[in-house]
């Protein structure tokens, strides 16, 4: 039933061209998590789900970890929250709805695996608006840092000169873009 619920999504995003990692950096990501083993995810940008879904496929097999995963759109969030209800992953995700940078503000948990997948000029806000609950050390996915990296231009040179930071290259096969890349940044205190 999983399987076909992310097929489902996945054809749905590319159809109607809602915004998605796409399997080529949804694999890379579960790659991360899987090794980093994290308490807590916190993503910004759901959308309908689809990073999600990867996401929580692999707390699911570790058996431990939580997603809360914010999403501006209601419509998309409600989408979201029905594909993680019928993938039957429903009770590893909060999905919240609101701003990003309002609604990590909110956070009172520890966090140590952050997604920035929202709109390319809120990384930086949302990092400050959460940075405070980052464990030491922490890992940090930004997504888009090839296609919009003229409009993170504060977060990459916060977390380039900061942290211990890597930029990595995909190609990609969506019909919108063919190649992108994610920043892997280690937060410490
Ligand atoms: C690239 S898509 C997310 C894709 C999703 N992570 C996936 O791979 O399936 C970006 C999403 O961020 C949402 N978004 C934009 N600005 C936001 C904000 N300030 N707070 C929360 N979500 C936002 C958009 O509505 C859009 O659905």
């Amino acid at each position: 039933m999983f399987d076909q619920v992310l097929e489902k999504v996945e054809a749905q995003c590319r159809e109607e061209r809602i915004p998605m990692l796409g399997p080529e950096k949804a694999e890379f990501v579960a790659n991360c998590i899987e090794q980093a083993k994290p308490s807590l995810i916190v993503e910004c940008g759901t959308a309908v789900g689809y990073s999600g879904l990867w996401i929580l496929r692999v707390l699911k097999s570790i058996g431990s970890g939580k997603l809360i995963t914010v999403e501006i759109d209601t419509n998309r969030a409600e989408q979201a929250r029905s594909n993680f209800v019928e993938a039957g992953v429903a009770d590893l995700v909060d999905s919240r709805i609101g701003d990003a940078e309002q609604v990590l503000k909110s956070i009172d948990d520890q966090v140590d695996f952050l997604i920035l997948d929202n709109n390319f000029d809120n990384y930086y806000p949302c990092f400050k608006s959460i940075e405070s609950q980052l464990t030491n050390p922490a890992t940090i996915l930004a997504d888009n840092v090839g296609i919009g990296a003229d409009s993170m231009v504060d977060y990459l040179e916060h977390v380039r000169s900061q942290y211990e930071s890597e930029t990595n290259w995909f190609d990609i096969n969506l019909p919108w873009v063919k190649q992108d890349a994610i920043e892997v940044s280690v937060y410490r205190r």
